[in-house]
């Protein structure tokens, strides 16, 4: 038995901040989110919806494209690093409520960026072993809940947004995840932290004084590991599965920072016209990105059923990872 990619979703709430935007928000220009990032514009969830509504919209996507009845659901994996709640109840089973799933599996992930991958690799491994038969699973993302709104070297990157996918059983080898690779290094784990709120620093007055709630990014360093540590896995990945970029249909990268993806792409000998690039319109929606720009390239007709994906992703803790997915739906 093996898994296969058979559905896609997305969500992207209605508020748009542009870069204009944030010329009256913060000491920034258009022209220097531009060069250093790609992004244009964002999206921005509703102060009342929530993580779990971004997600919800995106599964119901999912599941209809898939063809499958809700019952037929036996796993639900949210990846987020923006939980409705802190502890409890886990945003899968909000998720997982709204949908009117009652029974199955759910649980939240968190690995940041890398999120997606992670959870796909889970979906796969549960499909595989016979535990699970359609595993539901969904980046989304409410970034802008922990992003400060006054530090112009973070603010100007996120965005908020929902992407989901349904892994599935098949018997044919050809639909299959060939592969997926997951990694860390969490030596690296003050490049990117919300320091207050946790057990290391529970939430208090002086904790949200110190505004330790908010992310906080070492970017300049993250930048430099990400475009090394992403062209060796990439690299590694398709030469234990013995194929070149030129086996490759479309290359999915997480989408954090154009020049993060053209310097890989280039070191990988990939065409340009075979690189998925959403960074201009959504930003950096962390665990959402991935499903998010798949969704966003199918609806244009670009990626059809057949079609090879490599993706490739990179974010906190550190985290990283890639695989190779034959597309579906
Ligand atoms: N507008 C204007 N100037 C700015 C802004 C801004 N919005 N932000 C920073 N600057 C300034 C800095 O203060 C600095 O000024 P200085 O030289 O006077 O000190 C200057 O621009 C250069 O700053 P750098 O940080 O060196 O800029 P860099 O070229 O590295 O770009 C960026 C910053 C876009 C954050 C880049 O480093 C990056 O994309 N890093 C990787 C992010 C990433 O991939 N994160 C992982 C995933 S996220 C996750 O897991 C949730």
């Amino acid at each position: 038995m093996y898994a296969s990619l058979k559905s896609i979703g997305a969500y992207v709430p209605s508020k748009k901040l542009t870069n204009q935007d944030f010329e009256k928000m913060v000491d920034t220009t258009d022209e220097w989110i531009l060069q250093r990032t790609g992004i244009k514009e964002r999206y921005i969830a509703a102060d009342d919806e929530f993580t779990s509504d971004l997600a919800t919209h995106a599964a119901e996507q999912a599941i209809e494209r898939s063809g499958l009845d809700r019952s037929e659901i036996d796993a639900i994996i949210c990846a987020t690093i923006t939980p409705d709640f802190f502890c409890m109840p886990s945003t899968a089973c909000v998720i997982a409520d709204n949908l009117g799933i009652k029974y199955s599996t759910a649980f939240d992930i968190s690995a940041a960026c890398s999120g997606f991958v992670y959870a796909l690799s889970m979906a796969k491994a549960f499909v595989e072993s016979g535990m699970k038969k359609n595993v539901l699973i969904i980046g989304a993302e409410k970034l802008s809940s922990i992003v400060d709104y006054s530090d112009r070297t973070t603010c100007v990157l996120f965005g908020d947004g929902a992407g989901a996918a349904i892994i599935s059983a098949t018997e044919d080898k050809k639909e299959a995840i060939m592969d997926i690779h997951t990694s860390s290094d969490g030596e690296y784990q003050d490049f990117l932290v919300t320091p207050g709120g946790g057990s290391r620093n529970p939430c208090s007055i002086d904790t949200l004084n110190s505004k330790l709630q908010y992310l906080q990014m070492k970017g300049n360093e993250t930048f430099k590991l990400a475009v090394n540590t992403l062209t060796k896995d990439v690299i590694e990945i398709l030469k234990e599965n013995n194929l070149t970029s030129d086996d490759i249909d479309w290359f999915v990268p997480h989408q954090a920072n154009y020049r993060i993806i053209s310097a890989v792409a280039k070191k990988l000998k990939m065409s340009n016209d075979k690189v998925v690039l959403t960074v201009p319109k959504y930003g950096n929606t962390s665990a959402a990105s991935i499903p998010m720009a798949i969704n966003d390239w199918y609806e244009s007709g670009k990626i059809k059923k057949g079609d090879l994906l490599l993706l490739d992703t990179f974010g906190g803790g550190l985290t990283w990872g890639s695989a190779l997915v034959h597309f579906n739906l």
